[in-house]
């Protein structure tokens, strides 16, 4: 395997005893960013993987979304069929704050998979490169909601490109995953009119089908359903080629990360003229927002001004993939290359 990476600290942390991953994949374009992940794994080695795979997508989603940062990524590996308790967990963020200081600012951490913002409070104690603490604690907080709102605007960038208008009324949306991002995504989309199949692997969102007019169904069901756009927002890996031979909706465009089962897939939705929207586009609303307010210190219109224009970032894929003859991901994937082989000095963006 080619080592692709600035740096990658691998420890067992000192106060908690857990193995903790930072890598850091690319500060060409700025200090670099990326969340931590709190998340049981099978081997230590298994968490490596994590952090230099998901570190490096985080330098490609930072590019596209024309921030001034490269990629990284935390990973604390949990005991696999145990949870940990709270002193340990206390522990192992007091572990991460002092390697990420020892990086001394080169690498900023924040939210992921298992951790949230008081969690983020809590690595502040031990450094100050951290994104989304609570805002009474000074950061920018929650950044499932901007998530959410940058999903929206690919969304409706994924309806001009189908229909020719962006307008949401009347379109039909499959959502699958109603955490964090989706149920927010699911609340915009009801009130702005769409029609909506709504699903989780949890039954207890089930009464929010109700609250927004819904149809609830099952999973299996939901990514199948005769839709304009099936919008992911659980975990990665939804679009096997199984699943992709079996799709009727028109287009997928969605917060989950990594929703190809495998790259080869981005080419079987083109075979079949499913648009997709690539996944680090679409749900760069969270990082888009943490960078602008926290880093470039942009007032909040700024910041959404920003992740809105993820709509154009898109609509410009989806132009450059049909006119090029090539995969929205390959278009993606270009992009990104552009931006890492010419730094520019400031974020460009909605001024
Ligand atoms: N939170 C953010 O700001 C953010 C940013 C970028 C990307 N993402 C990605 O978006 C996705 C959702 O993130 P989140 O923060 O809302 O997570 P979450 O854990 O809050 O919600 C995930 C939801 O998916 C459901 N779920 C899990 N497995 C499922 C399955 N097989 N079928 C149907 N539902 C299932 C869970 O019950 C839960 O309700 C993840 O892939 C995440 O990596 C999130």
């Amino acid at each position: 395997m080619e080592f692709g990476h600035e740096s990658v600290v691998v420890r067992r942390g000192r106060r908690s005893g857990l193995p903790i991953v930072v890598a850091v994949h690319s500060t060409a374009l700025g200090r670099a960013v990326g969340g931590c992940r709190m998340w049981a794994y099978d081997s230590w080695e298994d968490g490596l993987r994590d952090a230099l795979r998901l570190s490096e997508g985080m330098t490609r989603k930072c590019a596209a979304a024309g921030l001034p940062n490269g990629g990284g990524k935390t990973v604390v590996v949990l005991p696999a069929g145990r949870s940990i308790t709270a002193d340990e967990r206390h522990a192992a963020l007091h572990d991460v704050g002092d390697i990420v200081a020892e990086l001394g600012g080169t690498y900023v951490t924040g939210p992921d998979a298992g951790t949230g913002p008081a969690d983020m409070a809590v690595i502040g104690e031990r450094t100050e490169h951290v994104f989304c603490r609570p805002e009474a604690a000074g950061g920018s907080g929650d950044p499932s909601p901007f998530t959410a709102l940058g999903v929206v605007a690919a969304l409706r960038s994924t309806c001009l490109a189908l229909f020719g208008s962006p307008a949401l009324a009347g379109r039909r949306f499959a959502v699958i995953g109603l955490g964090h991002v989706g149920e927010q995504i699911a609340r915009q989309l009801a009130a702005a009119g769409a029609e909506l199949t709504l699903s989780d692997a949890d039954p207890a969102k089930r009464p929010l089908g109700a609250e927004l007019g819904a149809v609830f169904t099952e999973p299996g069901a939901a990514a199948t359903a005769e839709v304009d756009v099936l919008v992911p927002a659980a975990l990665g890996g939804l679009l096997t080629r199984d699943l992709v031979a079996r799709l009727r909706c028109r287009a997928v465009a969605g917060a989950a990360n990594n929703q190809l089962a495998d790259p080869g897939v981005a080419e079987l939705l083109r075979e079949r003229g499913i648009r997709w929207a690539p996944d680090y586009i679409a749900n760069a609303g969270g990082v888009v927002n943490a960078v602008s307010r926290e880093v470039l210190g942009d007032e909040p219109e700024k910041a959404v001004r920003r992740i809105e224009s993820i709509a154009d970032t898109l609509t410009g894929l989806f132009e450059t993939a049909a006119r090029m003859e090539i995969t929205t991901a390959r278009a993606a994937d270009d992009l990104a290359r552009r931006r890492l082989a010419a730094p520019v000095p400031t974020a460009p963006g909605p001024a």
